[in-house]
């Protein structure tokens, strides 16, 4: 006979199996986003430089990528560098984040592989340096026969460059296909051109630090996204604070624009006293 404790998914921690206990396995999120932020603050509450809050991240990054797999969630992606980054920390910073993230892929592969999650990313690539593409191309096609979790790394990213890419790639394809007179643009068109053409839009966006901003962060996909933002620098960030983000996604209810179903009844419209 099945009992509770057999439905909790194999390597989760004490704390873990807690919150997991509470969850509806069946109302999980099929794609999670997360803006990982608050390294610098959790360096300087240590007196430490920034490059420490970065390292620290990563343990972050590995405790929370790899609980989302356990519990089989089915694409987890994470705002790991974003354009406005590059161009405005200074570029000890940024070449920094460059070799720690290099470092991370080749370290990291194993563990995916074992998790069997599949390593893919989002951004303009072209834009950053060599050996760290080589380095992404390599990892991903190490982790390209997965068939578990999608983990997509967003490395140079921003939204607005996305949409921008997007039109482009449209007006490009009308162009190939029998003229500019034969395009036609529609919300389903869009999401083919975007990045991440290949996922379903994330139902839940988490934020670290307490921040209220999404900050250039998939605008288009997180349309109807709930959000969640705990004030965990990310660097504290571990797989039980995803889990207690679930739980909480869990008590929302999503109205994509629509009635609540228990309180809304249409026949109890009312405007002002009546
Ligand atoms: C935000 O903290 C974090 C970043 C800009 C970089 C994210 C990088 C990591 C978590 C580590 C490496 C990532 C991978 C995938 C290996 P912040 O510096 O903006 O913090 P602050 O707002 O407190 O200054």
């Amino acid at each position: 006979m099945a009992t509770l404790h057999d439905k909790v998914p194999a390597g989760l921690d004490r704390k873990e199996t807690e919150v997991y206990r509470r969850l509806d396995p069946n109302k999980l999120p099929r794609h999670i986003a997360i803006i990982m932020d608050g390294n610098g603050r959790w360096a300087k509450r240590r007196h430490m430089p920034r490059a420490a809050g970065h390292r620290a991240g990563v343990t972050a990054v590995r405790s929370t990528v790899e609980t989302a797999a356990r519990i089989h969630i089915p694409a987890l992606t994470l705002y790991a560098f974003s354009e406005e980054n590059w161009k405005r920390r200074p570029p000890t910073e940024v070449s920094f984040l460059m070799r720690l993230l290099s470092r991370y892929l080749k370290a990291e592969v194993p563990t995916l592989n074992k998790n069997n999650i599949r390593l893919d990313y989002i951004g303009r690539q072209h834009e950053l340096p060599e050996d760290v593409q080589e380095r992404m191309q390599w990892a991903h096609e190490a982790t390209a026969q997965n068939s578990g979790m999608v983990l997509t790394l967003a490395l140079n990213y921003s939204a607005r460059s996305e949409l921008v890419d997007a039109f482009r790639s449209m007006v490009n394809s009308a162009s190939q296909n029998g003229g500019l007179e034969h395009l036609r643009i529609d919300e389903d068109t869009v999401s083919r051109h975007l990045y991440t053409r290949h996922l379903p839009d994330p139902d839940l966006v988490v934020r670290t630090s307490g921040e209220m901003r999404l900050s250039n962060f998939l605008l288009w996909q997180l349309a109807y996204a709930e959000i969640y933002v705990t004030p965990t620098l990310w660097p504290d960030f571990r797989g039980v604070h995803l889990l207690e983000g679930i739980a909480e996604y869990q008590k929302r209810e999503r109205r994509y624009g629509g009635l609540n179903h228990a309180h809304d009844a249409p026949d109890g419209l009312t405007v002002g006293k009546s």
